[in-house]
């Protein structure tokens, strides 16, 4: 997001929904309610500034306490919802992303151990599971979850694409859901959104409140989505092996496909862990194939410098090189993609082909192994964080929000503000800059 965007916030953008006035104490002992403010833990009563710098807060021309705030995460002395008479509806939506379990387990935990809440079922399948077609929910106990984080994908299934708010909200009525956890990307968020809103619709105090998931990080207004460090961790493991296979042979060359349909975070983080890249293309910066700076000259280039050469494609990348559409939509209303990875490795061959240099080309397409894993330790952290912090915004109310971290703080975000827009790589930003340092590439922005 450009500093644009920022400076058009207005409080009204960062306003939570809330179900009402907060009347019941809550059970959390004094050792969490009590602690004092840090440079991490935010108070109740305070608010977490939206601008990091100086320079654009100034720019804004208002007094500080004009200036646009978050709601910070954490407990509250009082809650909307009683926990005792609590029961809270769990879901996960849309592709898989490391850490979906741990999500769910930080959720259950917190929910039954800390707040006394009895009663949590885990709907199956997305939302699918809100309508009378899916399959029975599974019933959600500490002890039932006790080692899911172990492993890849979610225990309660998933699928895309959203369901009539009506019959969804028909669904959580008739089983008594006081609240209902969404745990998805941007589009599984807008489905969250229209369920919070046929719930306020027909008056039905329905606490909805999401958990921002993607490995693509593309959650603007959050410092990233979970899953997202554990996919490029992954990633970076391929390139190391394209790059070992590239380094092996004369005229090595590893191209290696990754995902990210609008976002080139992974691509472009993947290549830093590896540090062994020499062209990175990603859907924000639009580098031709043909031309001195373009791709395929690049490529013999390096092969005549280096002697092997290592390139990283993001799977959104070059799509306007495709004439026609590939056609259609997924479920969730994603343009289908061509595939770039195939189109790069035969134009790389056609190229030094004909150029007569000496090339083996070794493709390497990671897929969905970079999703289906378990998360890694700093992930699984930032997963328990993020579920309680979850849980301690729809506890008190919050509704239409979505418990993410800014700036190192955890916040309670409205939906609306994060699915408006996309996080993307800034071609002209620090990350690609450091990414540009890194490969050594030509400059196109
Ligand atoms: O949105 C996350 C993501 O992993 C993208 O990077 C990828 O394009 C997409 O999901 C693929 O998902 P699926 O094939 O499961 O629909």
């Amino acid at each position: 997001m450009d500093t644009d965007e920022q400076l058009q916030l207005t409080p009204e953008h960062l306003a939570v929904r809330t179900l009402g006035p907060l009347t019941v104490p809550s059970p959390l002992d004094g050792g969490l309610l009590e602690r004092g403010e840090s440079m991490h833990y935010v108070g109740e009563h305070d608010r977490v500034l939206v601008d990091g710098t100086l320079g654009v807060a100034t720019k804004r021309g208002v007094p500080v306490e004009e200036l646009p705030t978050f709601e910070p995460g954490g407990p509250r002395r009082t809650l909307f919802f009683d926990p005792k008479k609590t029961k809270v509806g769990i879901v996960t939506c849309g592709g898989l992303c490391p850490g979906l379990n741990n999500v769910i387990r930080g959720l259950v935990g917190e929910l039954a151990e800390h707040y006394g809440v009895h009663s949590v079922l885990g709907f199956r399948d997305g939302y699918l599971g809100l309508t009378p077609d899916g399959a029975e929910p599974l019933e959600l106990t500490p002890e039932s979850v006790r080692w899911i984080n172990q492993q890849g994908g979610t225990v309660l299934g998933t699928s895309r694409g959203g369901q009539d708010p009506r019959v969804m909200v028909e669904t959580l009525r008739l089983r008594h859901i006081d609240i209902l956890f969404v745990i998805g990307g941007d589009g599984s968020l807008r489905g969250a959104q229209t369920i919070a809103d046929e719930a306020q619709r027909r008056g039905l105090p329905i606490a909805v409140v999401g958990v921002p998931k993607t490995i693509d990080n593309d959650i603007p207004w959050i410092d990233r989505s979970f899953g997202f460090q554990t996919a490029f961790g992954r990633a970076a493991e391929s390139i190391r092996a394209a790059a070992t296979e590239a380094r092996s042979h004369p005229g090595g060359v590893g191209l290696v496909k990754l995902m990210g349909r609008h976002s080139g975070f992974i691509a472009a983080y993947a290549t830093l862990a590896s540090d062994d890249v020499d062209l990175v293309l990603i859907p924000e910066v639009p580098m031709p194939l043909e031309g001195e700076r373009g791709v395929l000259a690049h490529v013999e280039r390096t092969l005549d410098r280096q002697g092997h050469a290592l390139v990283v494609v993001a799977e959104g990348y070059g799509q306007d090189m495709f004439a026609g559409t590939e056609g259609g939509a997924d479920p969730s209303g994603n343009a289908k993609l061509f595939d770039i990875g195939k189109k790069l490795r035969d134009e790389l061959t056609s190229h030094l082909t004909a150029t007569g240099t000496r090339f083996q080309l070794r493709y390497v397409d990671p897929g969905y192994a970079i999703r289906s894993v378990p998360a890694n330790s700093h992930d699984s952290v930032y997963c328990t964080r993020l579920a309680q912090a979850a849980v301690h915004a729809a506890m008190a109310g919050r509704t239409a929000t979505v418990a993410g971290r800014w700036h190192g703080r955890f916040v309670n975000l409205p939906i609306p503000l994060v699915t408006h827009s996309r996080n993307q790589v800034d071609p002209r930003g620090d990350l690609w800059l450091s990414v540009l340092e890194a490969t050594g590439q030509p400059v196109h922005v």
